[in-house]
């Protein structure tokens, strides 16, 4: 008996010395790949019950202003994908895409494959501007997924391209039941989309987002959201939703639309579609704001997956910085992926997190 002891106590010492080897070498070679799997299980049913209700913000801040007007008329490029109008009671998904993120509309394919899309009475776009560094029209024919304007693709163009597929809801005789505009690099737990689309396909008057109460204008002109007072007169921007995931109940389209003449031109997309567009109309801002994680640094990585564990409810979208934001990785061009994280759970149950290369 004391020999099986012995033996079992040195194989579990010889056992723990490999794995400690095995975990300091990798640390050290791999210093990107965070460990986390302490997540528990029950931290990823966190859907909040039925009949919750997200906390709600009434717009409010300056009047809105009818100048300065936008500069062109962006129209479809002929050989890309035309909005089928068969939107009635459906939830219509748009996805913000630069021609150039090919990767990132493959994985958003991923997303809203057509069994998903099927079952949750939904279909999906990319909106992407031009390039002329870009060539995808193989990607165009291939998929018929992908609606390009003739806009240069320039983050101070894309209120354009919401100028462009509010227009071509707007021709519909029916516009969708839902729609949601979503950037292409956010990552989606399905399930939790799922849950979100049905609550919110029965309402109406209503955006949900990330909700920014009273947003303050950047006046310092060295920084990328710099406005100046040309753009916007006001210090605030009032209520509006971040871009990265919008919802916009259906019956808001026409109004949005009708006030493109009235409402002036901002290039801030999302402030454009979810506060200069609604004008006057009386709106209710849901928060998503326990469902989302955008961490601007690895640091806020680590500290978004600690608060996971704190939050009352399901993540349900991640959005990680593009490299340039990572200053410290920035030659390894590293990217958060979390694609192997099963979509069935939470989205960073097992939150182990690779940064590799994804451009
Ligand atoms: C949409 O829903 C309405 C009311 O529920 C129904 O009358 C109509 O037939 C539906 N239309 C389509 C195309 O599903
Ligand atoms: C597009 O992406 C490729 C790599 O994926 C890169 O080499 C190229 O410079 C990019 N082009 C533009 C115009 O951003
Ligand atoms: C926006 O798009 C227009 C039309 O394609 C183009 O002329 C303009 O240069 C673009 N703006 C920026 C800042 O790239
Ligand atoms: C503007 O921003 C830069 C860095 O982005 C900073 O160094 C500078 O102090 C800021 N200027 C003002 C007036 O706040
Ligand atoms: C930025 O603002 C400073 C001070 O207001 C001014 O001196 C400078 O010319 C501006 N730079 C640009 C690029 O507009
Ligand atoms: C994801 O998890 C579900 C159960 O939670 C399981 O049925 C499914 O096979 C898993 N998918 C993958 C790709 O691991
Ligand atoms: C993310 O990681 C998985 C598995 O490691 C890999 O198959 C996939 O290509 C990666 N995605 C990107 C965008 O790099």
């Amino acid at each position: 008996m004391r020999i099986f002891a012995r033996f079992f106590l040195s194989l579990i010492v010889f056992t723990s010395f490999v794995i400690c080897i095995v975990f300091t070498i990798s640390s050290l070679f791999f210093p990107t790949i965070i460990q986390y799997d302490e997540i528990n299980d029950e931290n990823c049913f966190n859907m909040p019950p039925r009949h919750y209700i997200h906390p709600v913000y009434l717009g409010s801040g300056p009047p809105i202003q009818s100048t300065p007007r936008p500069l062109y008329n962006p129209r479809r490029v002929k050989t890309s994908a035309r909005l089928d109008c068969h939107l009635q009671n459906k939830t219509l998904i748009i996805v913000n895409s630069h021609a150039n993120h090919t990767k990132y509309r493959e994985m958003q394919r991923e997303n809203f494959g057509p069994a998903w899309l099927n079952e949750n009475n939904a279909v999906m776009y990319f909106i992407v501007g031009t390039d002329i560094d870009v060539d995808i029209d193989d990607e165009i024919k291939t998929y018929e997924d992908i609606i390009q304007v003739d806009i240069n693709e320039n983050y101070h163009n894309i209120t354009y391209k919401a100028i462009f597929w509010i227009n071509e809801i707007n021709k519909c005789r029916h516009g969708p039941k839902l729609l949601l505009k979503i950037d292409d690099d956010v990552h989606i737990d399905m399930i939790g989309l799922q849950f979100l689309i049905k609550r919110y396909s029965v309402m109406d008057d209503f955006m949900a987002c990330r909700v920014i109460s009273n947003g303050q204008v950047v006046r310092n002109n060295t920084s990328k959201w710099y406005l100046s007072k040309k753009d916007y007169k006001f210090p605030n921007l009032g209520t509006y939703c971040q871009g990265m995931v919008y919802f916009i109940s259906g019956n808001l389209l026409p109004i949005l639309h009708g006030n493109i003449e009235k409402s002036q031109f901002l290039w801030m997309d999302d402030w454009y579609v979810t506060r200069s567009l609604v004008g006057d109309y009386k709106i209710s801002y849901y928060s998503l704001e326990q469902h989302s994680i955008s961490p601007n640094t690895v640091r806020e990585v680590y500290s978004s997956l600690m608060a996971i564990k704190t939050r009352k409810w399901r993540t349900i979208f991640a959005h990680f910085r593009p490299p340039q934001k990572f200053p410290m990785y920035r030659r390894r061009k590293i990217w958060a992926n979390i694609t192997e994280i099963n979509n069935s759970c939470n989205i960073l149950r097992k939150a182990r997190i690779n940064f590799v290369s994804a451009y």
